[in-house]
């Protein structure tokens, strides 16, 4: 279980432990005020993606928060993309290439193979491209998304190095699907990144969680003194599982609300397993259906 604020993956890097989405709600949306307001509230963690439509948006945000008045250093802030497929002809260097121009920096800290799907077969051949542009220094760290046995099936054994992460849907609801991917991030030292980790409370609610988490959610607010939120339980439910949480929020308020998690107490085993058996009683993905694990 693990409650710092940043998370070291199996090079040794580090990455914060929560990070702001600009899929889902800003999917082909301008995301540069949504990025400026995150920053404000004190993201240092972002997550796009080709696939999203809008790194031109997020970059002129990125510039402002480097270059602003305030200029924080680069080192200051991490930044994910995720390759999405590859046009014929072009390589994985070219597509993080016209991202890094989009994203209006020179590097990023974490790139993603986002989905399997458009590479099943030469995973193989796309991983060792990532891993070219890793040792070009164009991307500090690689790693993978939506990965399931089979796609780690392909390449792992002939990687010369190893994911540093797999994103993927996690929540309660999907323990029992994911049991089995987790151990194999635990046997290669692969973090698990989540996202829909809220999807309980969002878009699949009236399920088992609904009865446990505000007995869980009392108990934090008195042994912390704070009036603690159904989200902050189940971010700290991810801590739990010492996977990183990518979230997203329209609203400020709630934003520094889900940053102000990593501060109150863990969660007790007991309250862990109670999470753990009342999320098992039901499957629900809201994303990817067509690729379960
Ligand atoms: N790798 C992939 O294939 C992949 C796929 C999907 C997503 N992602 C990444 O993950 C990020 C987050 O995805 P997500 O949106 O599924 O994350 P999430 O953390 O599960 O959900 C965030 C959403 O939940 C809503 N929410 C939060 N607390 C709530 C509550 N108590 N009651 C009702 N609604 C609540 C928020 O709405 P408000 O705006 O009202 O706060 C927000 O729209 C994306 O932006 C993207 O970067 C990656």
């Amino acid at each position: 279980m693990s409650s710092k604020a940043f998370r070291t993956f199996n090079n040794g890097n580090k990455i914060p432990w929560i990070g702001f989405g600009t899929g889902t709600a800003l999917y082909r949306q301008s995301a540069e005020h949504s990025i400026s307001t995150a920053l404000e509230a004190g993201f240092t963690h972002l997550d796009c993606a080709e696939m999203y439509g809008n790194e031109a948006t997020v970059g002129p945000a990125i510039k402002k928060y480097l270059s602003g008045p305030e200029a924080h250093p680069r080192g200051s802030l991490f930044v994910t993309t995720k390759l999405n497929t590859i046009p014929s002809g072009k390589t994985v260097r070219d597509s993080i290439k016209v991202s890094l121009e989009k994203l209006q920096i020179d590097y990023v800290d974490l790139y993603l193979i986002h989905t399997p799907v458009p590479h099943q077969g030469r995973i193989k051949e796309v991983w060792k491209q990532m891993e070219d542009v890793y040792r070009e220094g164009l991307a500090k760290n690689i790693g993978v998304s939506n990965f399931r046995l089979k796609d780690f099936a392909e390449f792992i054994d002939s990687a010369e190095i190893i994911p540093v992460v797999n994103q993927i849907e996690f929540n309660p609801y999907l323990l029992g699907a994911t049991e089995p991917l987790l151990a194999l991030h635990k046997k290669y030292n692969i973090m698990t990144a989540s996202y829909g980790g809220l999807v309980p409370l969002s878009r699949k609610t009236g399920g088992p969680l609904d009865g446990i988490i505000p007995t869980i959610r009392e108990r934090l607010s008195k042994d912390s003194g704070k009036q603690v939120t159904d989200g902050q339980v189940l971010l700290k439910w991810l801590n739990a599982y010492d996977a990183v949480s990518i979230t997203t929020s329209s609203k400020r308020d709630r934003l520094v609300n889900l940053l102000e998690t990593i501060a109150l107490p863990d969660l007790t085993a007991d309250e862990v397993k109670t999470i753990d058996e009342a999320g098992k009683k039901i499957h629900h993905r809201n994303y990817m259906q067509h690729m379960e694990l």
